[in-house]
């Protein structure tokens, strides 16, 4: 029996939203968010709601499902891994933005925090993690300089199977495993993109490739559950199964329509009210190096999804709200300053850990100088805690709305119900907005022009639109 089928276990393991220091009655007025106001959202907050439940049932949310309907996938990936953790020394993943961040966050959040530098036996006979989520030269250079490509798996993951960045870096390595390896090559590429659409599906056909698909439904940034993230996470021996377990775990509490009994619901819900009262920042801020990157995924998440100039009727809202990452407490000497005594514009959730991994003991000393001896008899837990809940106390004595996410512990399930939460609160957010939540028209804008400036056929029209742009000038260039 695994752990995540205990029913005790799996409530002590609950991840809990404390929305206290969003209230007007905790936080004070003017600044707070009364209840009422909550309540006078009543059938904003039904629509969204049952658009939740409809959109789900039609397919527009297959995201939702992926904790339930993956099980030969599942099978097939530990398969995989096991081969790929007998073969490898180096697992590469390429890949950018939705197709990147999951599989990082998760791995910083469940393997050991210098994992790249234990040797293959401290890691349990696991191969290495790399991601490279950009093309930057150098970094392309520093990675060939470290890695044995004879003993590398590169997993190219791109949903559109077109993204320019994943594509160059597929032909490097291409010709790089070619020359290298001759026939046979294609055993050191994996691809994980849509089943029908793009570029990517047809050269793993016509190379036999081995595969993953990406179902329709899932986009980028919601597909973190799907192959995407699962294969990398597995290959560094990481329980993909209680991922997904935590996952359907959170589906179960997010189900409830009442927003008051709905977690996703209400942060989502306190968002929107802090967007119209002007709070267009949000700051995602994990008392946890283990959760560090948790910022990066959901800071693509919040921006991408809810960053829209157009809602659902075409006219002009240009909504969102801008993520910030910070770290606490590092961040606390270097941004909290502003958050606590800058403008009344951002939303700062604390991403919190009940009990650490392990504890580490502050030793007695330096008894002559009492401001620095109180702190031995005290351990790196108590200090950290005190930290965050310190932090929280000045941003609310300043009246600034702060959400705290605590996770009991850092593991496979409480990750899994964290990743699955953001995704819901998102896409709840969403519907309050009345935007589309799963596109990203911006985006396309950048790619489709870096396909013209580089010329690819098809794009002239829009190579001609950059040229007629306004030339640069001179005097602006010092
Ligand atoms: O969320 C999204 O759709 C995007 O951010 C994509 O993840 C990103 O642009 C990479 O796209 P692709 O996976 O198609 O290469």
């Amino acid at each position: 029996m695994k752990r995540y089928d205990d029913k005790q276990w799996k409530n002590s393991m609950r991840i809990i939203f404390d929305f206290n220091n969003m209230m007007a009655d905790v936080i004070g007025e003017g600044e707070g968010i009364a209840k009422e106001a909550i309540n006078s959202l009543g059938e904003q907050l039904k629509a969204a709601a049952q658009a939740m439940v409809t959109k789900r049932k039609e397919g527009k949310m297959d995201w939702r499902d992926l904790p339930y309907n993956q099980d030969d996938v599942v099978e097939d990936i530990l398969k995989t891994a096991s081969e790929i953790q007998k073969k490898f020394d180096s697992f590469v993943v390429l890949g950018i933005g939705g197709s990147a961040l999951g599989p990082i966050a998760v791995q910083q959040a469940l393997s050991h925090m210098h994992y790249n530098e234990l040797s293959k036996e401290e890691r349990g006979g696991c191969p290495k993690l790399y991601v490279i989520d950009n093309v930057d030269p150098e970094r392309m250079k520093a990675l060939f300089e470290i890695i044995d490509i004879k003993k590398t798996m590169f997993n190219v993951i791109t949903k559109s199977g077109s993204t320019s960045e994943t594509m160059a870096q597929l032909l490097i390595v291409w010709e790089m495993l070619k020359n290298e390896l001759g026939e046979g090559f294609g055993d050191h590429i994996i691809a994980t993109t849509d089943k029908e659409k793009g570029n990517l599906i047809k050269i793993a056909k016509e190379h036999n490739l081995k595969t993953y698909y990406i179902p329709r439904g899932v986009g980028g940034r919601f597909s973190e559950l799907s192959p995407v993230g699962l294969l990398p996470a597995a290959v560094c021996g990481i329980d993909i199964k209680e991922i997904l377990a935590g996952a359907a775990y959170m589906d179960e509490i997010c189900k409830n329509d009442d927003v008051y009994n709905n977690p996703a619901y209400m942060a989502a819900t306190l968002q929107y009210l802090a967007m119209q009262a002007g709070k267009n920042i949000s700051v995602m801020m994990p008392y946890a190096d283990s959760l560090k990157y948790m910022a990066d995924w959901y800071a693509q998440l919040w921006a991408e999804s809810l960053g829209k100039r157009y809602n659902l009727k075409g006219e002009e809202v240009f909504v969102g709200q801008t993520p910030v990452k910070a770290l606490g407490v590092t961040d606390q000497h270097s941004q909290v300053q502003l958050y606590t005594e800058g403008p009344f514009d951002k939303v700062i959730t604390f991403l919190g850990v009940g009990e650490y991994r392990t504890s580490k003991e502050i030793p007695m000393g330096f008894e002559d100088i009492p401001a620095v001896s109180f702190l031995g008899g005290h351990t790196l837990n108590e200090l950290i805690h005190a930290e965050q809940a310190a932090t929280e106390y000045a941003l609310l004595k300043a009246k600034r709305l702060n959400r705290t996410i605590t996770l009991p512990e850092v593991n496979a399930f409480t990750v899994g119900q964290l990743l699955y939460f953001m995704e819901v609160e998102t896409a709840f957010a969403g519907e309050l907005l009345g935007i589309n939540t799963f596109d990203q028209p911006g985006v396309e804008e950048g790619k489709n022009a870096t396909y013209a400036l580089l010329g690819r056929p098809g794009y002239e029209e829009k190579k001609a639109e950059l040229d007629a742009r306004p030339k640069k000038k001179e005097e602006y260039i010092i």
